[in-house]
């Protein structure tokens, strides 16, 4: 057997895709630089472990189930003067995850909820946290599956080991009271148990409307809100801006 057989197939059996793939080029790479033998070892290492971090980031993003990756580097904060900024970057940081503390993003249509509590998500998954991202239909859609099917606890119980849970849309589907009912048992359950992140286009006093019911909208509301950072977004939407700009233009 080759040299370079052998060292592709000990690779492979220690897990080392990217020595596998990149030895040679390091190589190269060393005889030119005149790497040291320790300096060899320590960039091949270190390159083999920034691959897998990268991978297991990429396996986090795409079991979180984002409907897009957004990221806070890309979000305009001159386009929406009036959103405390300061604030946002500080809630980066994810020290409101080990509170337990809730984000609640509303605001009308195409200002950034979404973009906002996806980015919030990105940070998470890339900080090796537990994140996963419903709209409220497909959260529905579980929990009724859950129920039907007997598997209600250990649904909430699987969704309560998250870290953070986005919940994404509430207000743009009205609720019956069986799925309002299930939407404040997962609630409940969550309550001071791990953060939640909603984005709505619904004013709190509104809610009674998408539930269907006072009572209970009143309940969630209560358990959301308390230890929660709220932003109201009142700006214009990004969707709009190209034509919001053609129309000045012209
Ligand atoms: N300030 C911003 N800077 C950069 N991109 C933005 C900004 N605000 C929104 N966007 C982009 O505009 C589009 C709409 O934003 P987003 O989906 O977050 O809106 P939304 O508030 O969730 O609206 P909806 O209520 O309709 O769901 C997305 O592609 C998003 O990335
Ligand atoms: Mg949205």
């Amino acid at each position: 057997m080759y040299q370079t057989d052998r060292i592709e197939d000990l690779c492979g059996t220690l897990r080392l895709p990217y020595l596998r793939d990149h030895y040679q080029q390091e190589i190269d790479h060393a005889i030119k630089a005149k790497l040291s033998f320790h300096d060899f070892l320590l960039t091949i290492l270190r390159a083999q472990v920034v691959q897998r971090v990268d991978n297991s980031i990429n396996r986090a993003l795409i079991s979180a189930g984002f409907t897009a990756i957004k990221r806070l580097e890309e979000f305009d904060f001159s386009f929406q003067p009036q959103m405390d900024e300061k604030k946002i970057r500080e809630l980066a940081s994810l020290q409101f995850l080990d509170k337990h503390e809730n984000i609640i993003f509303l605001g009308p249509p195409g200002v950034g909820k979404t973009h906002l509590a996806t980015a919030m998500g990105v940070k998470a998954c890339q900080a090796n946290k537990r994140v996963a991202f419903f709209t409220v239909q497909q959260m529905i859609s579980e929990l009724v599956l859950a129920s039907t099917t007997g598997s209600l606890p250990r649904f909430l119980q699987k969704i309560n080991r998250l870290d953070l849970l986005i919940i994404d849309e509430l207000g743009y589907m009205d609720l019956n009271a069986v799925q309002a009912g299930l939407f404040f048992q997962l609630i409940s359950k969550r309550y001071e148990q791990g953060s939640v992140i909603i984005t709505t286009n619904k004013n709190p006093d509104q809610w009674g409307e998408i539930f269907n019911d006072s009572v209970v909208a009143s309940a969630i509301l209560d358990r959301l809100f308390h230890h929660c950072h709220p932003f109201i977004i009142t700006g214009k939407s990004y969707r709009m801006k190209h034509f919001q700009q053609t129309k000045t233009a012209t």
